[in-house]
């Protein structure tokens, strides 16, 4: 077999059969076949896309490519949760506690973030001595004890998607919902869960950037489950504008500890107890949504969830202290307010700006390279639908750079939409995709 015909192929739109799709896989993680053929397929593929059965038979040659978790060991539901990402989605901090404080268990890989902010990890390293690798034996080790754990995926994990996302963000090809979809799920299903709840984003902050692409990345997604025998459900949700009012990584610590607390943005509080409620539900934990969200609602408020999250932080051998003490945490050596140029009512808060406001301020990375500065980042004081007047403070800029702070100034100005219109239709979830197909959210 070669290469060559296997690109021809899908240039000219054919569909590819399960050997060559496990030759291109196999071969890239081998290191038979070079960089510069497999970005050639990719483009093929970015043009041409893949039918369903081609992309199960991506999805299955991927988690192939290397170590499954078994986790068959560990007693009760193990289900596992994944956000397409967005700008201040710090959801696994806080919905997690929340299962694990109701019996549900909880392995939890995630990555690190390059682009805005950090990504899960980068957030729980903002805390002294926080520890993200670890081995199997011990995550389940503290799965027993507490319910979930929050690591770095083990080192032998789809090793063809570390090569290929590695590839496809250097050749223009991350956006193309099959490749997103197998690469999310290859991940997913390697990690052994028998439930899987996906938030995908949507808006301009996120991969997806209308409703369609969203759906149809969903249910692209939950056939991939079906195909291997996992349940899995899809609720898609806002990222037009930030999620929560902290952007930056112990900012967004800070944000899930006091929404742990039940002093949560309502935005962000909402969403994870929403997450929860479809998580309950799709278990059969609770009947129906409304259960759920009691459910979820009675962690917090018991105090139940904040004391999970607590164990856990012990469990991976961080600071917990910070629960209490948040000066525990880094601070920057700049503080600044903005201040609204304008009155009105805030009609959206453009997401990717703000992203890139708060990446210029320190915590995110351009490249693999980079370091993140952990206390670096935005607070928003405003949110959509809310009123400002001329000169009321709309955010503050966390930051160590003194030099950018003009520009991130100017670009979070740029940001806010403020204008007479009152009332904004904002929805924070448009609906959810399962077995039966979309269901639009009211
Ligand atoms: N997240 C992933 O894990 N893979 C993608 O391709 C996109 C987002």
């Amino acid at each position: 077999m070669l290469m060559y015909d296997i690109i021809t192929k899908k240039k000219l739109g054919k569909e590819l059969t399960k050997e060559e799709i496990n030759f291109f896989i196999n071969g890239y993680v081998n290191k038979s076949i070079p960089d510069y053929q497999v970005s050639s397929l990719l483009m093929s593929i970015w043009f041409n896309k893949l039918n369903m059965n081609e992309t199960i038979l991506l999805t299955e040659a991927m988690i192939n490519s290397g170590d499954t978790v078994d986790i068959s060991d560990i007693q009760g539901i193990k289900v596992d949760k994944h956000s397409t990402g967005g700008v201040g989605d710090k959801t696994s901090l806080v919905l997690l506690p929340i299962l694990a404080s109701n019996g549900l268990k909880i392995s939890k890989m995630s990555g690190r973030g390059l682009g805005h902010t950090g990504g899960t990890l980068d957030k729980l390293e903002s805390i002294e001595g926080f520890q993200i690798n670890l081995s199997e034996k011990k995550i389940k080790e503290i799965i027993n004890k507490n319910g979930f754990v929050i690591c770095g995926q083990t080192s032998n994990l789809v090793p063809a998607d570390k090569k290929l996302y590695s590839l496809r963000d250097v050749t223009a090809t991350v956006d193309n919902i099959q490749l997103i979809a197998s690469s999310i799920m290859s991940k997913k299903i390697a990690s052994g869960a028998d439930y899987i709840l996906l938030d995908v984003k949507v808006g301009n902050g996120a991969f997806m950037k209308n409703l369609q692409d969203a759906v149809v990345l969903s249910k692209t997604m939950v056939a991939i489950g079906d195909a291997f025998n996992k349940k899995v459900r899809a609720v898609i949700t806002n990222m037009y504008e930030p999620l929560g009012r902290a952007v930056g990584n112990s900012l967004e610590v800070i944000e899930a500890v006091e929404t742990l607390k039940g002093n949560g943005p309502n935005d962000f509080t909402h969403l994870c107890l929403f997450l929860a409620a479809n998580i309950f539900h799709m278990t059969g934990v609770v009947c129906n949504m409304d259960e759920g969200l009691k459910k979820a609602e009675n962690s917090i408020n018991s105090g139940k969830a904040l004391r999970y999250f607590e164990t856990f932080i012990n469990l991976q051998h961080g600071n917990a202290k910070i629960i209490k003490d948040y000066c525990l945490f880094d601070k920057c050596k700049y503080i600044t307010k903005i201040n609204s140029i304008k009155s009105g009512n805030i009609q959206n808060i453009d997401a990717e700006k703000i992203g890139k406001a708060a990446l210029l301020a320190g915590a995110g990375r351009e490249k693999k390279e980079d370091n993140i500065q952990h206390s670096t980042g935005v607070v928003l004081y405003k949110k959509t639908n809310e009123e400002v007047s001329k000169d009321d403070c709309i955010a503050e800029i966390h930051t160590n750079k003194k030099e950018n702070i003009d520009s991130i100034t100017k670009i979070i100005l740029s940001a806010f939409e403020i204008d007479t219109n009152i009332n904004i239709n904002k929805k924070l979830i448009y609906g959810i995709v399962d077995d039966n197909g979309f269901k639009e959210y009211k």
